[in-house]
């Protein structure tokens, strides 16, 4: 599926240039690459899809996947304001980058020149891509658009944190949401959730090891095959488990990550 996004790659690259000044603004640059790589994967879940069954018509059609990757580009603009005001990503200790992210979105006009039920699905996928739980009242139009950007994003997270996990960069504090370093340690609740296959809570977490079973966790919810299978192709998330800690408190969570690995592998569980 050709969507010609260019003009609005400009805006959003314009957009965020208005922040160069902003002082230590690494995280921001990494948020652009964040940006970028979120709507690649959009792009990837959409072609995906496309040509697939007629019954999937209803999640095919232009509108939709315009707006699947409209919110994909857009879905993270807040943590651009967020950042420069509160100096954190933490949105427990500033904002809620989602809304924010909206409500910039809706200020700055990014979607004006679009079609209403574009622009429409587009931001609700925004306000709502890191809400824990989605409403089943929503649309399936707009459950779909949000999943896409909500699968794309975890998958590039996915990336990013391996990449902390295993390097002591100077953006690391920030990136792991300054939750402490000692290998040894886990938060049993974090571990219970792997167990009964709910997805953790950023809430939750006290150590790095907490931060591996929460993106093992995010297993629970990807919901298209392509974002699934892209993540067990990637290694990423062997990288992830190895690093937890060998101890028999932590055995089955552990098999059961592996066990989910192997079902993104194979095609099991997908839900598109
Ligand atoms: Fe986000």
């Amino acid at each position: 599926m050709n969507i010609d996004l260019s003009a609005h790659r400009r805006r959003f690259l314009d957009y965020v240039d208005g922040f160069r000044d902003v002082p230590d603004a690494a995280p921001l640059r990494l948020k652009v690459e964040h940006t970028l790589r979120v709507v690649e994967h959009a792009e990837a879940v959409v072609d995906s899809l496309a040509g697939d069954h007629a019954e999937r018509a209803w999640a095919l059609c232009d509108d939709a996947c315009r707006a699947a990757v409209l919110a994909a580009l857009y879905h993270d603009c807040g943590r651009f304001p967020q950042f420069r005001q509160f100096r954190t990503f933490l949105d427990a200790k500033s904002v809620n980058h989602a809304e924010l992210s909206f409500r910039t979105m809706r200020d700055e006009g990014f979607l004006k020149d679009e079609k209403p039920r574009v622009a429409h699905l587009a931001c609700c996928a925004v306000l709502l891509h890191n809400r824990y739980a989605l409403s089943p009242m929503l649309s399936r139009q707009a459950r779909f658009v949000t999943d896409v950007v909500r699968d794309s994003d975890k998958l590039d997270i996915f990336r990013v944190m391996v990449g902390y996990l295993d390097n002591a960069l100077p953006e690391r504090d920030a990136v792991l949401l300054h939750v402490k370093d000692d290998p040894g340690l886990w938060t049993p609740k974090v571990a219970e959730d792997v167990l009964a296959g709910r997805v953790a809570r950023y809430t939750d977490l006290r150590f790095v090891n907490d931060f591996r079973l929460l993106l093992g966790t995010w297993m629970h919810e990807l919901r298209f095959a392509a974002t699934r299978r892209a993540l067990a192709e990637s290694g990423l998330m062997e990288k992830v488990l190895e690093g937890l800690p060998d101890e028999p408190g932590l055995r089955a969570a552990r098999e059961k990550l592996h066990a989910m690995l192997e079902d993104c592998r194979s095609g099991r569980g997908a839900n598109d």
